[in-house]
Order: structure tokens, then C-alpha cells, then sequence
């Protein structure tokens, strides 16, 4: 287990326990967690992970979208915004004045036509060397995460990885080529 993985467990986010995400997470962005300034997640539900990522990075600004208000929470170094990520203008106007982001993580709905429009909208918000993973792309017989890939825009790249033999436990992580 990594530090990251421990502290999935300690707040309660599925991203070890169910996805093993945390694994990969620290793999992409472990060894320079304090450098990291800027981290902005797209579900907030109790807020385990915004937790998580403010523990784990120890300088960062946390910000979380969710489109439930009663999601919504302020402590420490966490802040949120009302969002709906099938609605482009909703995003833009709920990281007006935060960013780039280092780290952008999308666990909202896991629909992936909402998977998309997020990710084409916020992409152009990412810090030079950031990281934006999508959790929970299915990839199953009957879906197709390159419709997904297909929009990723040309100057990033894409690949998805797949944690554990779930058919919706696969991350697609994008960086800049
Ligand atoms: C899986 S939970 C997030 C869990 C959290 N990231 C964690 O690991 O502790 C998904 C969250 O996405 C939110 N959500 C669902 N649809 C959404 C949408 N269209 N836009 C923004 N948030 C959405 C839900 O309200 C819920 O809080």
C-alpha cells in the first residue's frame, strides 16, 4: 500500500478499497505531491477525497465540483462549487479564478457522454505537466472508452488503465504530449 492508499482508507473513498485507483494516482503524481498547487475533483459526495487529496498534498488548493448543493463543503484548504458536468458553462463558472490545475480528477456521474463534455471543457485548464484521469471508464462489451479518446484533443495523449478485472474500474489518464 502506498501513503495514498492509507489515506483512502483513513477518510473512507472508494478510489483504494474498491478501484485500487490510488495506486496509480501516486505513480503519476507521488513524488512531486509537494509541488502541487492546484487540485480540482468533479464529485464531492461526504468529501472523502477532497480529503484525501488535501492531506496528501500538503501545499495544494482543493477544489470540488458537485452538482448536489448539499455536497458542497468548505474547511481548511477545500473549496467547492455548484457544477453540473453535462453542462459546459456550469463547469467554466465553477473554476472562474482557481487553476491551472496540477491534478483534475473526474468521479462524478461515469456517464460517458458527461465524462466527455467535462473533459473537453476543463482540459484547457490544466497546469503544464498536469494530469486529468477520468475514474470509472467502462469498458466493457457494450461500452466504448474511445468515444471518449476521440475527443481528447491533439496536443494531449491518452491511455487507459485498468486496476483491478471490474468492467468499470478503468482510469483513462490524459497528458500533454
Ligand atoms: C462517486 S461520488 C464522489 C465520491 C468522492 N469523489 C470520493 O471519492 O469520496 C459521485 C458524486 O458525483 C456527483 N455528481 C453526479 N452527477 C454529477 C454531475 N452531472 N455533475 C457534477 N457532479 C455530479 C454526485 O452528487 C456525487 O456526489
Amino acid at each position: 500500500m502506498t501513503p495514498l492508499c492509507h489515506l483512502a482508507e483513513k477518510y473512507g473513498t472508494d478510489k483504494f478499497s474498491k478501484h485500487r485507483y490510488t495506486q496509480i494516482y501516486f505513480e503519476l503524481i507521488g513524488a512531486r505531491a509537494a509541488s502541487v498547487w492546484h487540485v480540482l475533483e468533479i464529485g464531492i459526495k461526504r468529501g472523502a477525497s477532497l480529503r484525501m487529496w488535501e492531506e496528501f498534498f500538503p501545499r495544494a488548493a482543493i477544489l470540488g465540483i458537485d452538482s448536489k448543493h448539499k455536497n458542497l463543503i468548505t474547511e481548511g484548504r477545500i473549496r467547492s462549487a455548484w457544477g453540473d458536468q453535462s453542462r459546459p458553462s456550469t463547469l467554466v463558472a465553477a473554476v472562474e479564478g482557481a487553476g491551472p490545475f496540477d491534478l483534475i480528477v473526474d468521479d462524478g456521474s461515469h456517464a460517458a457522454w458527461h465524462q466527455t463534455t467535462a473533459m473537453v471543457t476543463l482540459i484547457h485548464y490544466l497546469a503544464p505537466g498536469g494530469v486529468y484521469v477520468i475514474e470509472d471508464v467502462k469498458h466493457g462489451p457494450n461500452d466504448q472508452p474511445e468515444t471518449i479518446v476521440a475527443q481528447v484533443p491533439a496536443e494531449f495523449e491518452s491511455r487507459m488503465v485498468l486496476t483491478t478485472a471490474e468492467w468499470d474500474s478503468g482510469l483513462l489518464v490524459i497528458q500533454r504530449r
